[in-house]
């Protein structure tokens, strides 16, 4: 069978250049490859999206934000999470196998509760990994490219189908989950995330990850004043325009080599380090460089962007042609499902 990915992004606000780099561009260099399927969470998104409107409009921009970045509607099967009613029946089977435990010690639940002042958590959020699971497991995906914050629900996600392939297919061995030799292959297909170590984690304009819950971001598709403004507001410190700088906690030189291409980004970090001419050694130039290659990078597909915005009904068409596509991979899934628990 061809090799399947799978990957979603949350409609939660506007996509950031952490977004791009820790997931969006894997997603585009995989569609070549095999079975490729992305969606958009906005049951996720529910969790922090509370008004409709904007539910429903951050859900079309995610949809504008893949299309013009690069997926093909021809080769990647696009969708909306919230198009496949299979998915939320699994999430609910899954949650009879998972641990009260896993979910009380995940990452991206504490860091909210503990970090980010939510002080009364509701129950989806608490239960966010199941539904991740189910997302996952429910197309038989094989490889899951994600951001480097993700690969914990990963991990989960591996646990609760051994978990369930044990409780449920009698001679099932972890050991030999594909059942090569035991003859005896689980319901669930045990799949791996795909993180790139060189951009698994994007800084933000004040050196913590870039997030849009920390107001940190440079977006990929806000108004060209804004996005200059983001840019200028980088942290930098008060060396001097002249002085050699320090590469260490600096969000600018992080981000300089993130985004300028590698021959660019050796010109840069050479002038970085040297110092000398004012002008071309001091933050303000660095900031500019920054400027002109998001520009470069992202100029075509922010044209796109506003070209597509103009045509939400071929959007429409695109994400339910994407849902019936992605059904019809879970349809088989699902049956095995049913049939091991006894529905
Ligand atoms: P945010 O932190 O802004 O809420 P999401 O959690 O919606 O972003 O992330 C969507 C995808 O983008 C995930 O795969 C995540 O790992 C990736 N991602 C988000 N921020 C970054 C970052 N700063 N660096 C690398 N990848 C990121
Ligand atoms: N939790 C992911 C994020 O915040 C989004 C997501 C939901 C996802 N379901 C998924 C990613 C399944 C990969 C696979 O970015």
């Amino acid at each position: 069978m061809a090799l399947r990915t799978l990957s979603g992004v949350q409609s939660s606000g506007r996509l950031h250049l952490g977004n791009y780099y820790g997931a969006i561009r894997e997603f585009v260099r995989m569609q070549h490859e095999g079975d490729a399927l992305y969606f958009i969470a906005n049951y996720h998104a529910l969790t922090s999206v509370k008004d409709p409107l904007q539910a429903r409009q951050l859900t079309f921009e995610t949809a504008l934000a893949y299309l013009a970045l690069g997926l093909d509607p021809n080769k990647a099967t696009l969708f909306r999470q919230s198009d496949i009613p299979e998915v939320t029946e699994l999430y609910w089977i899954l949650g009879s196998v998972v641990p009260m435990s896993n979910l009380e010690r995940a990452h991206s639940y504490r860091d909210k509760i503990e970090n980010r002042g939510i002080t009364n958590p509701e129950f989806g959020l608490f239960a966010y990994p199941v539904l991740m699971a189910a997302d996952i497991l429910l197309y038989d995906s094989d490889v899951v490219p994600v951001g480097k914050d993700q690969k914990q629900h990963l991990e989960f996600t591996r646990d609760w189908a051994t978990k369930f392939n044990v409780a449920y297919v009698t001679g099932y061995d972890p050991q030999d989950p594909t059942g090569e030799k035991s003859k005896k292959a689980g319901v669930f297909k045990l799949p791996v995330e795909r993180t790139r170590d060189e951009t698994a984690v994007v800084p933000g304009r004040d050196g913590q990850k870039m997030s849009k819950s920390y107001g940190n971001t440079i977006d990929l598709f806000a108004p060209d004043k804004e996005v200059e403004k983001q840019i200028k507001s980088v942290k930098t410190d008060s060396t001097p325009p002249e002085s050699p700088k320090p590469t260490e906690n600096q969000p600018l030189y992080d981000l300089l080599k993130v985004v300028l291409p590698p021959a660019a980004f050796a010109d840069a970090d050479k002038a970085w380090r040297t110092g000398g001419d004012p002008k071309t050694n001091g933050y303000g130039y660095f900031k500019g460089l920054l400027l002109d290659g998001y520009k470069q990078e992202f100029g075509a597909a922010r044209q796109r962007y506003n070209e597509l915005m103009k045509e939400p009904a071929e959007v429409e068409r695109i994400l339910k042609a994407g849902a019936e596509k992605a059904r019809g991979y879970a349809a088989p899934v699902i049956k095995r499902v049913r049939d091991a628990v006894g529905l």
